[in-house]
């Protein structure tokens, strides 16, 4: 089984569609690394299982716990680690946090949100060896400066901006981008727009890639559910109809009967 490098994801443009879902920790990790091309920790880890309204208050330290993690239970797949919100405000912080990432895990790659305003910090870090995947579109990290979730790409002048802001990633380094919460035909273009790969979450089905939340696609998360998730798992019904028998069965003194006893 060989391991994932830039280099095989940025081969797979055009050629074979690239699967990337995200994941915090081993156990799940070990799971998904067959099947999926790269394993994205995810900021979303600060709502999927911090409980937060949004990504914002995950610091550096605790994304690098759960890169760790992750790395631990991964063979082949790439591995790329989410700069939490603050921790690349400018390219002195943003090489240091990176840095950082590369020494204290095992993880292929970095992810920053932003377009043209990031691009020097995205070529700060590459001309410093370390692999930027973009995103760009919907950004969760702009969330409170917007006042919500906004789709994008919506007219003429927006979709311009997003071209130029994927061709400015991709000239700064970057070896893939993320394209979050863009009309589909505005996303297709960017996409033929790029020579690196792009990889769609609520982009449509023309981007080289796609992302999913691990925990919304597979159901666990079932407060609400995103127009773009398709789930494949009731994953939250599996689990209480399961927590509800082990239950019954303690109540019941059915467990642990002498199967489960020394
Ligand atoms: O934090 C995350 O999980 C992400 C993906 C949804 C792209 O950025």
């Amino acid at each position: 089984m060989k391991k994932h490098s830039t280099s095989t994801i940025l081969s797979q443009k055009s050629e074979k569609k690239i699967v990337m879902i995200t994941a915090y920790d081993a156990l799940m990790a070990k799971l998904f690394d067959d099947t999926a091309d790269i394993i994205l920790v995810g900021d979303s880890l600060s709502m999927s299982f911090g409980g937060d309204s949004d990504t914002l208050g995950i610091t550096m330290d605790e994304m690098i716990y759960h890169t760790k993690a992750v790395c631990k239970g991964v063979k082949k797949a790439l591995v790329v680690c989410d700069m939490p919100f603050g921790s690349y405000q400018d390219e002195t912080q943003a090489l240091k946090n990176a840095t950082k990432v590369y020494k204290q895990t095992k993880a292929d790659a970095v992810k920053i949100e932003g377009g043209i305003e990031r691009a020097d910090i995205v070529k700060k870090l590459t001309d410093n060896s370390i692999a930027v995947m973009g995103h760009i579109g919907l950004m969760p990290q702009f969330v409170r400066l917007e006042g919500g979730y906004k789709v994008k790409g919506k007219d003429e002048e927006d979709k311009k901006r997003l071209i130029k802001d994927a061709k400015a990633i991709e000239k700064a380094g970057a070896f893939a981008l993320v394209i979050e919460g863009v009309k589909s035909d505005v996303a297709k273009e960017i996409t033929k727009s790029v020579n690196i790969p792009t990889i769609g979450i609520g982009a449509g089905r023309d981007t080289d890639g796609q992302v999913l939340v691990w925990s919304d696609m597979l159901g666990f998360f079932d407060e609400f559910k995103p127009k773009f998730v398709k789930r494949y798992l009731e994953g939250a019904d599996l689990i209480r109809e399961a927590v509800k028998n082990y239950a019954q069965d303690v109540i019941n003194g059915k467990f642990p009967s002498s199967e489960y006893s020394y």
